[in-house]
């Protein structure tokens, strides 16, 4: 294959802070050996999230600098609104602050308790606020998706028959909808084919559910299916966008990923009525419906955004990057989610590891031997993230024990990403020098952010 170069040039550089292994030691010592305590300048290569670190483009700022501030009616609003009806084809736009800010707004007027929330996977957040309302959320993963080294095209789908005879079991009455989540963060950044989501719309359709769109990479996932879907290769990525929008009755959306920018968020809906009563937990909780708990200014970089998220030379070069950095760790045996994602890669910590057990955190010894060998910093999805006790204090281990290393939009270079590639596969070399860490202090909620480690 011919090179794949960086589909842009740089006008505006952030420099990099080098550190010595020496002060790495210390700074990791400082911060109880948990990544998320240290500061990021003393991090070199930052694969913590792909979430509102995009690299904004020269229109962006532009549009940063003409964003009109009108508490009402901006016109940044409606060039906003006007790009994202133009692609989800949404007849209610409702901005909001993040991603998450959608969700708690659409999840608390469907919630409550004795409610069932459906989904392929639901990111954190998702379930996070379906859970505080009183409901439950359910996971529907195809097997394929559970399985890390096994290779298909679409293991981010929905298991459809499994989805079918649940409803049937638990009622329709009971369940107020059903959330794809495109792509699957959880399940490795996978991607959903568009022969499952028209399932997915069917089976809702046949029983009377709302079916909405958890949207934060819509723009990588419909360029999986434009690779990978017969029938599709010469569609527009805009259209396939379309016609996935088309399928559901409305979407929720993080900005600060496909829409390539460092905050925003918005809700979609068909329904008027369910809109209406959008707007108004809306208002009292993000701001009045033209602005969402945002400045003019970023609605006005987020319309841009969403424009330039679907140039397909963009998108080649996204998923051919992450695809590059799998394809150079594999050749040196390191275990990792296959195949790559659209945004990250998800290192096997307990193949990577074997020599620790996974109430030592495997992820964990892995990132930290990340940062102290080259000053990259990812994130642990084991059992630091996910661990619980039984009644006996025991460790119960999550399934898997992982190690993400999301990449930010347009921020690196190849050189940044070879250098990355060299680290791992150095720390790979010396595995059987790392040992485990536990725990010498830890919240009682979300313990990853904040417990010390030794
Ligand atoms: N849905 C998915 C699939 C996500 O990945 C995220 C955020 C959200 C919803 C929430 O959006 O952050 O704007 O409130 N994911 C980030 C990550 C945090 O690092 O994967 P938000």
């Amino acid at each position: 294959m011919a090179i794949i170069i960086e589909p842009f040039r740089i006008k505006s550089v952030e420099p990099l802070t080098f550190t010595t292994r020496p002060q790495r030691e210390q700074i990791l010592k400082e911060a109880k050996n948990n990544l998320f305590l240290i500061k990021a300048e003393h991090v070199l290569i930052d694969l913590l999230t792909d979430s509102g670190t995009s690299a904004m483009s020269a229109k962006q700022w532009a549009g940063i600098m003409v964003g009109d501030e009108s508490y009402a009616g901006s016109q940044s609003f409606y060039r906003f609104q006007e790009v994202a009806k133009k692609i989800t084809g949404y007849k209610n736009i409702i901005p909001t602050h993040q991603g998450r800010a959608a969700e708690k707004i659409i999840f608390s007027i469907l919630g409550g308790k004795g409610k069932t929330f459906v989904s392929n996977t639901f990111f954190d957040t998702t379930r996070g606020n379906i859970e505080y309302s009183g409901a439950e959320a359910l996971d529907f993963l195809t097997e394929e998706g559970k399985i890390p080294q096994h290779i298909a095209p679409f293991k981010g789908n929905m298991d459809t028959v499994a989805l079918e005879a649940f409803i049937k079991n638990r009622g329709a009455e009971n369940i107020p909808m059903c959330v794809m989540t495109i792509t699957n963060n959880s399940g490795g950044g996978q991607p959903v084919s568009m022969q499952n989501l028209r399932e997915t719309a069917a089976i809702c359709r046949k029983y009377g559910i709302r079916f909405f769109i958890d949207a934060c990479r819509f723009a990588e996932n419909a360029y999986f299916i434009k690779k990978r879907e017969k029938g599709f290769e010469n569609k527009s990525v805009l259209a396939i966008s379309q016609e996935i929008f088309s399928l559901a009755d409305g979407c929720t959306m993080s900005a600060k990923k496909d829409a390539l920018v460092n905050i925003g968020g918005f809700l979609a809906i068909n329904d008027d009525a369910l809109a209406l009563e959008s707007k108004n937990l809306l208002i009292i909780t993000e701001g009045f419906p033209t602005y969402g708990g945002l400045a003019g200014r970023d609605l006005e970089a987020m319309a841009q955004g969403l424009e330039e998220v679907l140039d397909e030379e963009y998108l080649k070069y996204r998923l051919r990057s992450i695809e590059y950095m799998g394809e150079k760790l594999s050749a040196a045996g390191v275990p990792m989610i296959l195949p790559t994602g659209g945004h990250a890669i998800y290192l096997d910590a307990k193949a990577f590891l074997p020599q620790i057990p996974a109430s030592e955190m495997p992820g964990v010894a892995l990132a930290n031997a990340l940062y102290l060998e080259g000053g990259i910093r990812g994130v642990e999805i084991g059992s630091l993230m996910f661990g619980k006790y039984d009644e006996n204090g025991d460790h119960i281990a999550p399934p898997m024990e992982l190690v993400r290393l999301a990449i930010p939009r347009r921020v690196y270079t190849q050189s940044h990403i070879d250098y990355v590639c060299e680290i791992i596969i150095e720390v790979f070399r010396k595995r059987e020098q790392y040992s485990g860490y536990k725990i010498t202090y830890e919240s009682p909620l979300l313990r990853h952010f904040t417990a010390h480690l030794e």
